[in-house]
């Protein structure tokens, strides 16, 4: 007998109610139960669509692992209400998360702290800490509130795969493979939450993301480390960052990213490939010339770090529909602010 796909439930909470429309209670109640019976139910954040299950139920949390075809060493986050729900999940609660969450939640900002003895064993991938996020996705935090249930909830792909930034992606990419998808619009953010080890000192960065490295250091008043020492050691093992292994958020299309794009582009039409190309030089005369080509797809992305992030995945997975030979991307700037942006790239070409 083949399950059903799932229900894709519309949430939303108009800026001016206060309080979301009766059909949105009634969907996060919904979900809600089924969280409880050990289901698995997408949700929306401002990041990336996670794919959630009650976080203390075991059985739960190996489903996930099972529908994402995750690697068991790789930990998940917990996703809280609050920050008090946070501290009752932790062990002890260091200074430097008080300060950085205090500052920066909600919002895209993971903590790994001490683990608490609620959490099981598969959430933490056996280690001694526990990754935390309070999301800003408001609807999120009131499925946690009014349920009671933290939820531990991974990016809602396949395992390597990219990150889904709209319902449809989920429903693309888990099928059958989640029991209820929560529909609430597309992620503002767009790539995965900034994840701080704050069991060290100075606390460091384990994945950039949305927050940078200088917003963290203004919020803690002091120095954070970068990622650069977590990732040296990051593909063996159940390592300190263990879901940073190299290969990650990758399309099927080969990808590329190149500091002379326009050059390359025209290398593979003449050898007749199909190409995609996401460039945010659209105005320049080099890929005007370029535009006609009925084997080249531009997309013209944002040439902002925050827009560029918001889009880029929307764009693969749009780009990966279409069968084409290769994609191939701008190499972003050098500069700090793009770093999450460069990561997430690299990750994708290689
Ligand atoms: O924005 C996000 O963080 C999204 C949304 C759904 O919240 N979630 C997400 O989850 O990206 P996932 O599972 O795709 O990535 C979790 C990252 C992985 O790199 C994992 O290794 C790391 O967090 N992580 C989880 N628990 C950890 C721990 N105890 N210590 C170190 N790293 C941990
Ligand atoms: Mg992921």
């Amino acid at each position: 007998m083949t399950r059903p796909l799932p229900d894709v439930l519309r949430i939303e909470w108009p800026a001016a109610a206060p309080e979301p429309p009766a059909a949105t209670l009634a969907a996060l109640d919904r979900a809600a139960e089924v969280l409880r019976s050990g289901r698995l139910v997408a949700i929306p954040t401002e990041t990336v669509y996670g794919l959630a299950a009650d976080a203390l139920d075991e059985f739960a949390v190996d489903a996930i692992f099972r529908a994402k075809g995750r690697p068991a060493t790789n930990p998940l986050i917990v996703h809280v209400a609050d920050a008090a729900m946070a501290k009752s999940l932790a062990g002890s609660w260091p200074a430097a998360a008080e300060a950085i969450t205090t500052a920066l939640w909600p919002g895209p900002l993971t903590v790994v702290v001490p683990r608490g003895t609620e959490i099981p064993e598969i959430v933490t991938a056996g280690g001694p800490t526990v990754a935390l996020r309070c999301p800003e996705h408001r609807l999120t935090r009131l499925l946690i509130a009014r349920s009671g249930i933290p939820l531990a909830a991974p990016s809602a792909n396949r395992s390597e795969r990219v990150s889904p930034t709209t319902a449809h992606h989920v429903l693309e990419g888990l099928g059958n493979r989640v029991d209820l998808i929560l529909d609430g619009g597309a992620c503002a953010k767009g790539i995965e939450s900034t994840v701080v080890d704050c069991t060290v000192s100075p606390p460091r960065i384990l994945r950039p993301g949305p927050l940078t490295r200088a917003e963290l250091e203004a919020a803690l008043g002091g120095p954070v480390a970068g990622p650069e020492a977590a990732s040296a050691t990051a593909d063996s093992g159940p390592a300190r960052s263990p879901g940073t292994q190299t290969r990650h958020y990758a399309p099927r299309t080969r990808l590329e990213l190149r500091a002379d794009a326009a050059a390359h582009v025209a290398a593979h039409l003449d050898q007749g490939r199909r190409v995609g190309w996401l460039t945010t030089r659209g105005a320049d005369p080099a890929v005007r010339a370029l535009a006609a080509n009925r084997d080249l797809v531009i997309v013209p992305m944002p040439d902002d770090p925050a827009g560029f992030a918001a889009a880029i995945y929307a764009a693969l997975h749009a780009l990966d529909q279409r069968g084409l030979d290769r994609i191939v991307v701008d190499e972003p700037p050098a500069a700090e602010e793009w770093l999450a942006v460069r990561d997430r790239l690299r990750r994708a070409a290689s």
